[in-house]
């Protein structure tokens, strides 16, 4: 395959001076992955100041009650911050501090990336700039209080105030300040080196469940099941299961109101191959064949591109993605806290109610491993007035 491709996505198509600060991050990564002193200080981190592994939960009683293939979930909601989004942030800040870099520039949606950089650039005194979009910050004010009393500066970004505006604006931003800055990218997007980087340090994940399962079913899962924003938590699941032709691969993507334009953030499902934000991959696109607005009620999934291996998987058919829509994720949020007491994130939510609908139709014997990305305690105030209770 292409350097920096799947397929016939990704690629790099920025700038001559952007391309040169990428080259040199590639270079960087490239020689640090096979650095013994590099990986030890990152699987120190990973142990000690993000708590991995996670732990891999049978859900016995939802299992039960929902009828059908056992329901397993990789809580990634238990790493430190709160979600799947710190395993390449600390890759990312390790990066930069290697590379000689005093400070970070980033985008957020729901704030966990944000929230995660902030915090290991206050970790390894590294400047912290967070751009997010309006309708993002008024939505996410619990991460975005955290991130200011982490040190780290809020751009808040006008137009439609969502991450494809808050991404368009971090790009922007470091393009002016190559010398002393480093981008880190929030999902497995963005120009190449940018999708290969963040997979790798998300792969923990998968490699974990996969040694976690084994133990305790003694087999591998039927199927895993993973939401889909721009698809870091759902590649770095994935990746340890491509080889093993037997485990079906699911991403859930937003269906948000419906299948309109504007009203959703289904890519894969409604998108066209075209150039986005550096990078060759499915977009959403309006009438006038300008890229569409992307909703969803889980800020984190509102993007209207993806990341280009996921589109790579969909093409080839290693890899199925369907879409939930805003009810039906609420609704397996309320479930999830109420059946197991877990509160999970909003984005997460979109993947456990795929979850709970697949395993329905399969029995008992059959397992199904959905991954937690994150919790919800960003989101309660925001569901408790759904409800009509906040
Ligand atoms: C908890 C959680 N899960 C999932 C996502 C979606 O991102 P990705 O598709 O890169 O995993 C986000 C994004 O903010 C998130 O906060």
């Amino acid at each position: 395959m292409k350097k920096g491709y799947f397929g016939e996505y990704g690629g790099s198509f920025v700038s001559c001076q952007m391309q040169e600060e990428l080259d040199k991050i590639e270079r960087e990564y490239n020689r640090l992955r096979k650095d013994k002193k590099f990986n030890d200080e990152l699987s120190n981190l990973q142990k000690h100041f993000l708590g991995r592994p996670t732990p891999l939960y049978y859900c016995e009683k939802l299992s039960k009650l929902n009828g059908g293939a056992k329901i397993y979930l990789k809580r990634e909601d238990l790493n430190h911050t709160g979600a799947h989004k710190i395993n390449h942030c600390i890759g990312e800040a390790l990066l930069a501090k290697h590379l000689g870099k005093s400070k970070i520039i980033a985008e957020t949606g729901a704030g966990q990336h944000g929230l995660a950089i902030a915090t290991v650039c206050a970790l390894m005194d590294l400047q912290c700039e967070i751009h997010m979009g309006f309708v993002d910050v008024q939505k996410q004010k619990a991460n975005v209080d955290k991130m200011k009393l982490l040190g780290a500066k809020i751009v808040c970004v006008s137009g439609g105030g969502t991450l494809k505006d808050a991404v368009d604006s971090a790009l922007k931003a470091y393009q002016k300040d190559f010398k002393d800055a480093i981008y880190c990218i929030g999902s497995v997007v963005g120009p190449h080196p940018y999708p290969t980087i963040v997979r790798h340090f998300q792969s923990v994940v998968g490699k974990e469940s996969k040694r976690q399962i084994k133990k305790m079913e003694g087999k591998l899962p039927d199927y895993v099941v993973a939401c889909v924003g721009g698809g870091s938590n759902a590649i770095g699941i994935f990746s340890a299961y491509l080889k093993d032709k037997e485990v079906n691969l699911v991403g859930v993507e937003a269906f948000g109101k419906g299948q309109a334009i504007g009203e959703n953030s289904a890519t894969i499902q409604f998108g066209a191959t075209d150039v986005y934000q550096g990078f060759k991959t499915k977009v959403l696109k309006d009438q006038e064949n300008n890229v569409a607005e992307a909703y969803s009620i889980a800020s984190g999934l509102d993007y209207p591109a993806v990341g280009p291996e996921h589109a790579h998987l969909s093409d080839v058919g290693r890899a199925k993605y369907v879409s939930i829509n805003d009810e039906e994720a609420l609704d397996a949020f309320y479930k999830l806290t109420k059946i197991e007491g877990i509160i999970p994130a909003l984005e997460s939510s979109h993947a456990v109610a795929y979850g709970l609908k697949l395993a329905k139709t399969l029995s008992q014997d059959k397992i199904v491993l959905v991954n937690l990305s994150g919790r919800g305690d960003k989101d309660v105030e925001f569901v408790l007035k759904e409800k009509g209770l906040g």
